[in-house]
This record gives C-alpha cells, structure tokens and sequence, in this order.
C-alpha cells in the first residue's frame, strides 16, 4: 500500500478471507473512514523513517488480525456502541474502583457481588491492575511482566473474559488498566535487552552512560522522590542506565521506536477481544521525552493516544480509551483531544483538578478559587467526558496553578502547602486524618494520602465520640460526592467509600507495601460493615442511603449529560458554589454550601442567573421560592430547575 491511498488489497490478506463477505466490506469501510485520523498522527510520529510505509502496513495487519479474532457478541456490542456513540455520557452512567481481590477475593469471586453492584447503580467497573505484575513490590500491580495472562493469584485470562460477559449482561462495562508507559524489568522484552539483543534494548531508553541522563535530569521532575529518587537506574550486568520514571523496577518504554507502538496495540486489540470495554492508559502523559522539558504532556504522547484511538476503531470501536493523566489544568484537556484531534484522542479522562479543588474547598470552607479555576478551564469536545472522583487509589497531588491562586489572591505554593498541612492533620482544627506521601524538599511539593472518609473528619469525630462532628463528615463526603454526580461525566465511586471505610494501617504489616503509604486509603472491603448500609443510623448506612438517592435523582436529570457541560458561577456567596447548565437538555442550577453553617445565595443573584422564579430542588422535590433569596443549610447541595409551569424569568 502507499500511506495516502488505501489501495491495499487488505481485505484478501489472511486472517479476512474466512469472514463472511460483508463483514469483510465493513472492516474495509472502517479502515477507510479512519486511516485518515492514524496516519496523522502516525506521520508526526515516525514520518521521517525511511521504512514508514512499511510500519503502516504493519499496523494494518494487526488491526486486521484483531478485527478477524473478534468474538461475535463484541461485533455485536459494536454495532451497540456506535448506534449509541453517547452511551457513556449519559447520566445514568456511574463507576465503581476496586482490587478484585480487595473486593471479592479473587475475579471469579466477584460473581457473587454483582448484586451488590447493582444495587449501587454501577455501570462501569473498573478493576484495579489484574495482568500478571512481577513478584514482590509491583507498585500495585503497575509494573507488568505479561499483559497476556491475569496475575495467577486472581484467576486466568479465562475467567476475565467470562467475567467481563457476566458484568455486560447485568449491565456493567469492565474497565481495567493498560500500563503503556512501562513495563516491569521481568517483562520478556525487557529480560532480553539485558541479555543483551539490541532489538529489545531499543524498546527501552537505555544510555551507554551519564551524558544523556545528566542533560534529561536538568529538567525532570521526580515523581516518587522519596522511594525512587531519579528518573535513571544504572544496571551493571549489562552496562547501560535505563530509564525508571516510577520504580527502579518500571522501565520506561521507548515510543521512538514504532516497534513499541505496534506491541501495544496488539495488545489493547487482544484486551478489548476478552470483552474489556474501556481501557484506562495509565501514565500516558510520560509516553514520549524531549530533551529540555519535563518530557510531559508532549505533542508526541498526544499522537500516540490519536494512533492508539483510530487504529483500534477499526477493529473494535466499541472500546473507550480513558486517559490517566494527572496533571496541571492546561494540559489536562488536551487529552480528550484539540484541534484536528477534537473527538479522537481518548473519550475519558480523570478531572483530577475537580478532585483537588473539592478537597481545597473543604478546607477553606470557601468556594473561590475553585469557582476561578473551573471558569478557567475551557470545555471539552462533545464526545468525550470526565471521569469525575473524590479518591482514587493514588495520593492527592495539589493540581492548583499559580496562576489560578493568583487570580483569587492567593500564593499557589502556600495555599498547596495550607492544604498539604490540612490534609496530613498537621495545621490546627483541621478535622482531617492523612498522611503526607513523596515529600520533596527541593521543591517544597508534599502530595496526601488517606480515605475519603478520614480525610473528610469521619476517622476524628469516630474517635473522639463526637456525634454532631461525625455528622458535619457524613455531611461533608456525601457533599463531594454530590457534585461528582452532578457535574457530568462518569463518577467514580472508590470501593469503600460508599460504607465510609476509614484509613487501614495494616499495609505497614508488608514489607513489600511498607514504604507506600497509599495502602492506607486501599483497605479490604468490609462486608460486615457492608451489611450496616441498611441501617439508616449507622455512618454506613448514612452513606449508603445517602449516595443512592443522590444517584436516583441523577439518573433522573437529562441535563446533566455529559455534553451539557456544567459552568462555574459567582453566587455571590463566598461558600457557595454555583454550577450552571443551560442547554437543550434543561437548564439547571446546582448550589453547594462548603461550610458548617447555613449560607444564602441572595435572590437577586439567582435572578441574574435567569433562577428568578419558583424552582424546584429535584433531590427533595420540594419547592423553592428565589426571592428573597435560598438559604442552604450546612453542607447542603440543591439541584434547582424552574417548576414546571413557573414563568422562566
Ligand atoms: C499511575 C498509577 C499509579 C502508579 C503510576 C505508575 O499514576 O495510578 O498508582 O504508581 O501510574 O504506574
């Protein structure tokens, strides 16, 4: 073939001639309608290699494979998926985070708990890493050394697909990881470039010695700064540093080679034929180094993810691919696609700035910065969404720019460093218990561990016997909680969260969690305490109860479809946010008071707003007048519409 014109004759190459003919013409129309969206990015890539047509044709072959191996149903989820190419945008849309074996002990053993799932609304499960990680400390399982087989403690590549058909039929997407940054040192690729093949040393970025790792250091940051300082390894058995952005044992993959590229997309084509439906690319912001940067957030990461996108379309476009990228608020968007890219780059993405300013608002029990920074930030293609989360399994690292603080008259680094202080319990009254994870001295960054409930006052107020504090906690998770679900998008519920479960020391009990204290906030799921949710008294059941009507009225709300994206307001009340949403779908006004006690949004405002009228709060359904104004009691959240019939202004 040549790159411009498909005049291949693809459709008669082997693994297509067993298909049935129109199959055959509907991979062909596929091909056709995205080669255009991977060569670009492919070009950007590797355009000036000499054997670029031949790469090509090689990524063909694969897709051609992996559309050939495609089992029936997923041809079927396909058709689905493209009929309704806005199905994860819906508001009915809700996440669920967990280790299968933190969950459920193993994957089969989550079978018995898709009720349970169910029960929460999930519709999209998201199983932490499960391919077969290296022995010992494996970073939680993002160091892989076979992205082929299911780590052996938790079943077989079997049982994932079986489960993943389960969970479909209860209506539940399976997400799970595909770590595309590195591979772990026992990886076969990277067990033969120590030996020595230079074939597999060119997957990795391996350096003969310092020059190119002392220039790269100049500008690189240090993400686990206190654990794994550095960004390079020095491996005497085979004379080379090699670069470890993450562990010692994580090897960074090197993306200048198309080699590299056409491995990993056979691998997300043989993942999405298991019936895997959404795939998380973690890392991806380090997919690509230039010599002077951060090597971040590179146009060359972006082509990656674009190439990634149109080549696995082809042969299964029922797939998603869901960016892990926590970064600064400008390079975040990027990720779900500009420019040409707008609409293929990956459909989801981590709203990690949401998450940080939700927390940032607790502690200030103000609603400035956050207003700012969310106006600040444009908004996203039309199909694509946030992931929307309070917790997650990683740390919370302060995504709060300069600028942003800046413009509500704050200093970045102070209020990072107030918040780091609030967080790890250190600054007085704070109701928070968490810990402080990778403080770097040079810069003064400190990141924060800990449990959506400890972190919210629950594990405090327990302890000290404290009723009407564990209430203001109670009051204050299902407040986040509240505006992940309605800012659009997919939320993710982080499993535990639901019951309240608070910070779990025991990770200090392994040698191989010891030094991480991310384990604290990835505690075993507490059935026992599972079985409170339905006692309404109990903080679980608080929760529990809570969260579910909070998804009740949501799924409820055609407004808040992801494409009708949410708009930071002033409301005039310094702890009170206002989130507005004006489209086709309805208009709607969200306000959530962040402090203790009550606070009004004064009626002229709301008459501003274009709220100048009767409403109705669609979590109570109870009637609000706007004038004089809304009083909002502590930490309460309102989702306001005009009532049907009220004049609209
Ligand atoms: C992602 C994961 C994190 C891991 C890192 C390296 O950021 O979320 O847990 O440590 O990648 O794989």
């Amino acid at each position: 073939m040549t790159t411009d014109s498909l005049d291949t004759d693809l459709l008669n190459t082997d693994p297509l001639t067993n298909l049935h003919p129109l199959e055959r013409q509907i991979f062909q129309t596929r091909v056709d309608l995205y080669w255009p969206d991977a060569l670009r990015p492919l070009r950007l890539l590797y355009g000036d290699r000499p054997d670029f047509d031949a790469w090509c044709d090689r990524l063909l072959a694969i897709v051609a494979h992996g559309y050939a191996d495609r089992p029936v149903e997923l041809r079927l989820l396909d058709l689905r998926r493209q009929s309704q190419p806005d199905w994860f945008q819906q508001p009915t849309m809700l996440g669920y985070v967990c280790y299968a074996d933190r969950f459920a002990g193993s994957l089969r053993g989550i079978d018995e708990h898709i009720s349970y799932l169910n029960e929460l609304g999930v519709t999209y499960l998201h199983l932490m890493p499960l391919l077969k990680p290296r022995p010992g400390a494996n970073d939680g399982g993002y160091a892989v050394m076979d992205y082929r087989q299911v780590n052996p403690a938790l079943g077989t590549m079997t049982d994932l697909a079986g489960l993943a058909a389960q969970l479909r039929q209860n209506g539940i997407s399976l997400c799970i990881d595909l770590v595309c940054n590195h591979t772990a040192k026992e990886h076969e690729w990277a067990r033969r470039a120590a030996a020595g093949e230079t074939v597999y040393q060119d997957y990795y970025l391996m350096y003969p010695d310092r020059t190119l790792p002392d220039a790269y250091e100049q500008t690189l940051p240090e993400v686990f700064p206190d654990f794994a300082p550095g960004n390079f390894t020095y491996y005497e058995a085979f004379d080379r540093w090699v670069w470890t952005t993450f562990n010692e044992y994580q090897w960074d993959l090197n993306y200048t080679n198309p080699a590299v590229l056409a491995e990993m997309l056979d691998i997300i084509l043989y993942l999405a034929n298991q019936g895997v439906e959404i795939l998380r690319l973690d890392a991806v912001a380090f997919m690509w180094k230039r010599l002077g940067t951060d090597c971040q957030n590179q146009p060359e990461a972006h082509a990656i993810l674009q190439a990634f996108r149109a080549l696995s379309r082809m042969a299964a476009p029922g797939l998603i691919l869901k960016a892990e990228a926590i970064v600064s608020p400008p390079q975040l968007i990027p990720y779900l696609g500009r420019g040409e890219g707008t609409n293929k780059e990956c459909e989801l993405a981590y709203h990690n700035v949401l998450m940080v300013l939700l927390w940032s608002s607790l502690a200030e029990r103000r609603v400035v910065l956050m207003t700012r920074a969310l106006q600040n930030m444009p908004p996203i293609p039309s199909g694509a969404a946030w992931v929307t989360y309070v917790r997650c399994h990683d740390d919370i690292g302060w995504a709060v720019t300069d600028e942003d603080a800046a413009e509500v008259g704050l200093s970045g680094f102070g209020h990072r460093a107030f918040l780091s202080d609030f967080y790890s319990g250190g600054f007085a009254g704070s109701f928070a218990r968490g810990g402080t994870f990778q403080h770097n001295p040079r810069t003064g960054d400190r990141r924060i561990s800990g449990s959506c409930a400890s972190l919210a006052g629950l594990e405090a107020s327990l302890e000290r016997q404290d009723a009407a504090a564990a209430e203001l906690a109670l009051r204050r998770i299902l407040l986040i909680h509240n505006l992940i679900f309605a800012f659009g998008g997919i939320p993710l519920l982080y499993m535990g969260d639901e019951l309240g479960l608070l910070n779990d020391p025991s990770y200090l009990d392994d040698p191989n969690l010891a030094d991480d204290n991310r384990w604290m906030h990835r505690p075993r799921m507490d059935w026992a305490k599972a079985e409170e949710r339905r006692d309404w008294w109990s903080p679980a059941g608080r929760l529990f109860r809570g969260l579910t009507d909070l998804l009740a009225a949501r799924r409820e709300m055609p407004a808040f479809h992801a494409q009708a994206q949410p708009q930071a307001v002033w409301t005039h009340n310094e702890a009170v946010l206002g989130l507005l949403r004006d489209s086709p779908r309805g208009r709607v006004l969200v306000l959530a008071n962040f402090s203790e006690g009550p606070q009004t949004v004064p009626g002229y405002r709301l008459y501003e707003l274009g709220f100048g009228m009767r409403l109705v709060d669609r979590l109570t359904g109870r009637a609000v007048d706007s004038a004089p104004g809304i009083t909002l009691r502590s930490y309460e959240a309102l989702w306001l519409m005009p009532e049907a019939g009220s004049r609209e202004e």
